[in-house]
């Protein structure tokens, strides 16, 4: 059986503004690599060949960039252009050229768990339903899609951010489909959120009777929309996926733990304590960088100190007591110039300058 991928990199963003005004949401790194790279490499590792991405006009360019045509991981992808973000299904709905009459799976392109999905893969291809999904139990679930399932598991209804959810089970944004979910998506209307939704799709077909998979999620989900669960996954991917790998140059400092420091960056005076990931280009001087921290490529910290922190590339960190929790946009600066004895929290924008007096 020839299953293809679907990955989903459209949308707007809205939710992670102000730091995807500029840039795809699906770009935003974790422990300095894309999500997105994290979705690519979980569907190449099923082996699927084919890989088409739905892109948006305003951040199609970007993730085209990123991405390539997909020989880095040895994967043919099709980019398709979803003109404006009119819903999951939607974006099925136009991809449906690329997909032809094969199986896919589809992906959420700012969804990351930490399970490889073989076994997910392994029982749609043995059990040919026309919809498997993945539940995962949440608590809050009204900011989701929901399952309702009987005492067996097998789900009964499907509901998308319902104000009084049935159960705590949250649809993850990985599914699997038979070309039956084409008709099912002919015959569905806009929600009143004015999207195509998938979850109104796969209700139709359990209102045919067709058959509807689903499995629980063991490991950790997170849909990185929001700042909290963007900090959340850098932390959880620092914690189990990173190991020390120190090639830059160190000059009177000291680096303990599972840091990654490449070639080109410098560190002096300072002090790393692991996990934390170090970009290209970086500059650390007189300054302590805490546990959970990433540093995006060509950033500069100087007479500062940092903990549990995502910083994307060409920040700017100086004199800063103490800086924890906090997420800054590409190519911003946060600088102080006199002393104040306080730990900032902060979520800055790309392009930013923040001065503190
Ligand atoms: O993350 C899981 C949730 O994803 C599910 O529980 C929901 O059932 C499902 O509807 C979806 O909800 P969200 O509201 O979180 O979806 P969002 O609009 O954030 O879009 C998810 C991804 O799909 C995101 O990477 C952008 C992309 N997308 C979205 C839309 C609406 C597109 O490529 N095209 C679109 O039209």
């Amino acid at each position: 059986m020839k299953i293809k991928g679907l990955v989903l990199s459209g949308g707007k963003g809205t939710r992670l503004r102000p730091i995807t005004y500029t840039g795809a949401k699906q770009l935003v790194p974790i422990a300095n690599k894309p999500i997105l790279f994290y979705v690519l490499e979980n569907i190449v590792n099923l082996g699927i060949k084919d890989v088409g991405i739905i892109i948006a006009p305003e951040t199609g360019d970007a993730v085209k960039q990123a991405v390539g045509d997909g020989t880095r991981w040895g994967v043919d992808v099709t980019y398709i252009l979803q003109p404006e973000p009119a819903g999951l299904a939607h974006a099925v709905k136009i991809a449906k050229p690329f997909l032809q009459e094969d199986p896919f799976l589809m992906y959420l392109g700012d969804n990351l768990i930490g399970a490889d999905l073989r076994r997910f893969y392994e029982r749609f291809i043995t059990e040919t339903p026309d919809a498997q999904i993945l539940l995962k139990p949440v608590e809050d679930p009204s900011r989701f899609g929901v399952a309702e399932v009987d005492e067996k598991g097998r789900v009964k209804r499907l509901i998308e951010k319902p104000k009084v959810p049935p159960s705590n089970l949250a649809l993850v944004g990985i599914y699997m489909f038979s070309p039956k979910i084409h008709e099912a998506i002919a015959e569905i209307k806009p929600s009143w959120r004015g999207e195509l939704e998938i979850t109104d799709a796969i209700q139709k077909l359990l209102d045919w009777n067709c058959l509807v998979l689903s499995d629980i999620l063991e490991e950790w989900w997170l849909d990185t929309g929001k700042k909290d669960d963007l900090l959340k996954a850098n932390t959880i991917v620092l914690d189990e996926w990173v190991k020390r790998e120190v090639k830059g140059e160190v000059i009177n400092s000291r680096i303990s733990g599972r840091v990654v420091l490449p070639e080109t960056a410098k560190v002096i005076n300072s002090q790393i304590r692991g996990p934390a990931v170090i970009g290209k280009h970086v500059i650390i001087e007189n300054a302590f960088i805490g546990p959970f921290t990433s540093i995006g490529h060509g950033s500069k910290i100087v007479n500062s100190s940092l903990e549990h922190c995502v910083l994307l590339d060409g920040v700017e960190v100086r004199n800063i007591e103490r800086l924890e929790d906090a997420l800054i946009g590409k190519h911003s600066r946060v600088i102080k110039n006199n002393s104040l004895p306080k730990a900032l929290k902060l979520m800055i924008g790309d392009d930013s300058v923040v001065e503190i007096p």
